[in-house]
């Protein structure tokens, strides 16, 4: 085992090169497409981390062709890069975009796409990898799927590989039962190591920094249990309200839209035990094995450990904020939740009888998400009296965004004749100490989904998992409609029960962030 030595050394570091692939994004017209799915390809592009023989097929219902789609892009894309730098890579890299035109749920569409990927692939069909990204709305996933399987274009050309991928987006189903019929639908043609799904969440930088703040420093593990961690808040608070997405977000709400998913996932990389390798298969089962180990809640349990809210009219300085329920396409009597605040037990030996509390909102105070890891008092203070004037925890601040960054805050001794004590904290920003330009998430996910890598990619029984523990939570909230749901001024922190929840286990929300 290595000891001490001198010098400072990079670390390790790991960056692969994504092999010759086919990329066909269906709903190439859409807003995704523009706004980030055609801006990380180029990103990759751009980094050297794609391959020369990469090509892009656009498919949609829209008629264009590869002239137009090309131009399209340069229109929508083009001009958002700064540099002519940029500007002069972009114009080779849409020599590598395509486009087929039809719709999702006929036949000729997908004889169409066969022949150009053919001509496409020429004689390298059997190296190539291709991945198929559904950024459709969800439910046309099986309409797609099963044309895809049809024409035989997810069929494997070298037995035992996977080179046939399939990416969705969430929502995947919308409850346990509507999720299990997504997965039948997506297993009856493809296999689940085809299937790619994503959280972008699991691509952000200071969400996969989770696992090396932990498993790669030896100052962390030994203190990261319900010895010496007194409680762990999770917030992902947002400023901006449902926007264009109100046909959406009603069938959904907050619980759906941010806690099934991005919330678990990162209190499955927080609290998990560490896997015993960082390969796929074994960070994904710490991840459900995780889950298992989260108390579920009886009927009584669901309305002590949620508050759900909904944003209302608010004038602030001078600037009116609609009230949920006055959106475009919103009910006027909708009881869809905007926030929700929630407080769970993870039943092992790690974490008893530590409570995490989670949050989420859209149009509270700012946008903000972090993790906070908030450790016991010390045992006894010499310093005085302790009762009156107790010390600040210790708090490990994981910053998600928009500062991007880690901190750790710890009391010292203010200088001067007198003992007086004084919080500190030790800061480090992305920012400031990495080059800005990182990989983007969505570069990040299609760059594993054309290497193979499922690491950050949902795997089935996590999501099945993730619908039992919250299922039972929206039916009641079904039941109960109005009842019990909050309202909360648009630009404040949620509502006062939100407060309350975590008042009664002694704690508070940090909503300095
Ligand atoms: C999406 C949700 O998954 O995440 C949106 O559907 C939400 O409602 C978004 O606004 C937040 O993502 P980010 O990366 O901006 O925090």
């Amino acid at each position: 085992m290595a000891g001490i030595s001198c010098g400072l050394g990079n670390g390790f570091c790991q960056e692969l090169i994504a092999p010759a692939s086919t990329v066909v994004i269906f709903g190439a017209s859409g807003d995704l497409t523009k706004r980030k799915l055609i801006p990380s390809l180029f990103g990759l592009y751009k980094n050297g981390l794609l391959n020369d023989e990469t090509k892009i097929i656009g498919c949609a219902r829209t008629k264009m062709d590869d002239e137009s789609f090309r131009e399209k892009m340069n229109n929508d894309v083009r001009g958002t890069l700064k540099s002519q730098k940029e500007k002069d890579l972009f114009d080779l890299f849409t020599r590598k975009l395509f486009y087929v035109s039809g719709g999702y749920g006929e036949d000729e569409t997908y004889g169409k796409l066969s022949s150009k990927i053919e001509q496409l692939e020429a004689e390298k069909y059997e190296e190539m990898v291709r991945v198929y990204y559904l950024s459709t709305p969800a439910n046309l996933y099986e309409t797609i799927v099963k044309n895809l399987g049809a024409a035989g274009l997810v069929d494997e050309p070298v037995p035992g590989e996977t080179s046939r991928r399939v990416i969705i987006e969430k929502p995947f189903g919308f409850d346990s039962e509507s999720a299990n019929k997504l997965d039948q639908e997506l297993w009856s043609v493809l296999k689940e190591d085809q299937i790619y799904r994503i959280d972008h969440y699991l691509a952000k930088e200071t969400v996969q920094n989770i696992l090396m703040l932990r498993f790669a420093n030896m100052i962390f593990e030994p203190l990261w249990n319900n010895k010496y961690i007194d409680n762990i808040q999770i917030t992902v608070s947002e400023s901006i309200g449902v926007e264009h997405r109100a046909g959406f977000y009603e069938q959904s709400g907050l619980l759906r839209d941010m806690f099934q998913n991005h919330m678990l996932v990162m209190l499955c990389l927080v609290a998990m035990e560490p896997p015993n390798s960082f390969d796929a298969n074994s960070i994904r089962n710490e991840k459900v094995k995780l889950l298992n180990s989260i108390r579920s809640w009886s009927t009584d349990d669901i309305n002590e450990s949620f508050v759900r809210g909904q944003y209302t009219y608010s004038k602030q300085d001078g600037e009116e904020k609609y009230a949920y329920r006055d959106e475009e396409g919103v009910d006027k009597g909708s009881t869809t939740e905007t926030f929700v605040a929630a407080k769970l037990f993870i039943d092992n030996w790690r974490w008893k009888g530590v409570p995490f509390f989670l949050r989420s909102g859209k149009r509270l105070a700012k946008r903000s998400s972090e993790i906070a890891i908030t450790f016991k008092e010390i045992p006894h203070s010499i310093f005085g009296n302790s009762d009156s004037q107790p010390l600040s925890p210790n708090v490990l601040v994981l910053n998600v965004q928009p500062d991007e960054g880690v901190s750790l805050s710890f009391n010292a001794k203010k200088p001067g004749p007198k003992l007086c004590m004084g919080n500190l904290s030790m800061d480090f920003k992305y920012s400031d100490v990495f080059d800005a330009d990182n990989t983007d998430a969505y570069g990040r996910l299609l760059l594993d989904s054309m290497l193979g890598d499922q690491t950050l990619f949902i795997r089935s029984d996590f999501i099945s998992k993730a619908w039992e523990l919250l299922t039972p939570v929206l039916k009641q909230w079904e039941k109960q409609g109005e009842d019990k749901l909050k309202f909360y001024s648009s630009g404040s922190w949620g509502p006062r029960a939100a407060d309350s929840l975590i008042e009664k286990c002694g704690g508070k929300w940090r909503n300095d962030i």
